[in-house]
């Protein structure tokens, strides 16, 4: 994978387990919950004697698996961890060396920052995408959209204290590229092989990222005569009407088509804040996107979509927000 391909997978998955695990054995059973889980990357942390040998064993066993090294202090753990397949570097600080021998060997590399003069010397080196660790301690999402003003260039792998209920908190700050964390690969799961709770927690995971919401469902009419009798009834349920050119809006949580629209009964509209991301993950879940219901914002990331397939004579419909 191009650095280019690597950091639009992390992107699309949303989220990048950082692994410490004691018992090099135990990794390809891992990975292959964490693949039945919808997450096959991990960061595996050089915080054991394990990690190197755990990196080989999982590039040889789960090919489909994109594995990288974690805590890599210095340029020679960078390469030991390498050698044993690692395919991406992160490392909770800045360490020039190691970005540069990365640099020069085309490796990957993420090294971590929490202030804006390491910001500055990443940009020096020539990265745009920086870990930003430990996320919750150094200010988290706030700190983020601070940092989002003077270094708009700049995307972060935010990891540290980000756990389930704040993951979607991450997932809505637009210079959030993505999220690390141990909580769905607790070193006592591993150690306990729990795998099925770790498929669980990744499963979780994966949905949580998403930040799915359900704002309205999408009511279709043959005309607007028959849309404007349909809204005078809802209307006796206490909905207040927003009449639109296309459209009548009840309340904020219904929208009566003035014409046959997309759907053969109507459309489901859900909110999340990264429709690329969401489209990537039903993807995999067999839906297509409506290609002409697309539209882009100013920076040409989708807002709106629609999708191919129905569900129970719904088209699927996701707004940007
Ligand atoms: C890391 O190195 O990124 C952190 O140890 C992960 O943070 P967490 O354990 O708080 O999830």
């Amino acid at each position: 994978m191009t650095k280019a391909e690597l950091l639009k997978f992390f992107h699309d998955i949303g989220i990048v387990p950082v692994v410490k695990i004691d018992d090099a054995e135990k990794a390809v059973p891992l990975a292959k919950a964490m693949i039945k889980g919808g997450i096959p990357v991990a960061e595996i942390t050089f915080r054991t004697a394990a990690a190197e040998e755990a990196i080989k064993n999982v590039t040889r066993e789960c090919p489909e698996m994109v594995v990288g090294a974690g805590t890599v202090i210095n340029p020679e753990i960078a390469k030991k961890a390498v050698a044993a397949g690692a395919q991406f570097i992160v490392s909770a600080g800045l360490n020039p060396e190691t970005v540069r021998w990365c640099t020069e060997n085309n490796i990957p590399c993420v090294p971590g920052v929490c202030t804006p003069s390491e910001i500055e010397l990443g940009l020096s080196l020539g990265l745009d995408t920086l870990k930003f660790f430990p996320a919750e301690a150094s200010g988290g999402v706030k700190m983020l959209k601070d940092l989002g003003g003077p270094f708009p260039q700049v995307k972060f792998m935010t990891t540290g204290g980000i756990n389930p209920a704040n993951v979607v908190d991450y997932a809505k700050t637009p210079n959030v590229l993505t999220i690390g964390g141990s909580w769905m690969v607790k070193a006592d799961l591993i150690e306990n092989e729990q795998w099925d709770e770790i498929t669980r927690l990744c499963q979780e995971a994966v949905l949580a990222v998403q930040g799915l919401e359900f704002v309205h469902v999408g009511i279709n009419t043959a005309d607007s005569a028959e849309a404007e009798k349909t809204a005078s009834t809802f209307a006796l349920f206490g909905m207040t009407v927003n009449n639109g050119n296309s459209s009548i809006f009840m309340d904020k949580s219904m929208e009566i088509m003035k014409s046959p629209f997309y759907g053969t009964k109507g459309h489901l509209a859900f909110r999340c804040p990264d429709l690329e991301r969401t489209a990537a993950y039903l993807a995999k879940k067999g839906f297509t996107i409506r290609q002409e219901s697309v539209k882009y914002d100013a920076k040409g990331r989708m807002k709106v979509c629609y999708f191919n397939e129905e569900v129970g004579g719904f088209a699927i419909h996701l707004v940007k927000g």
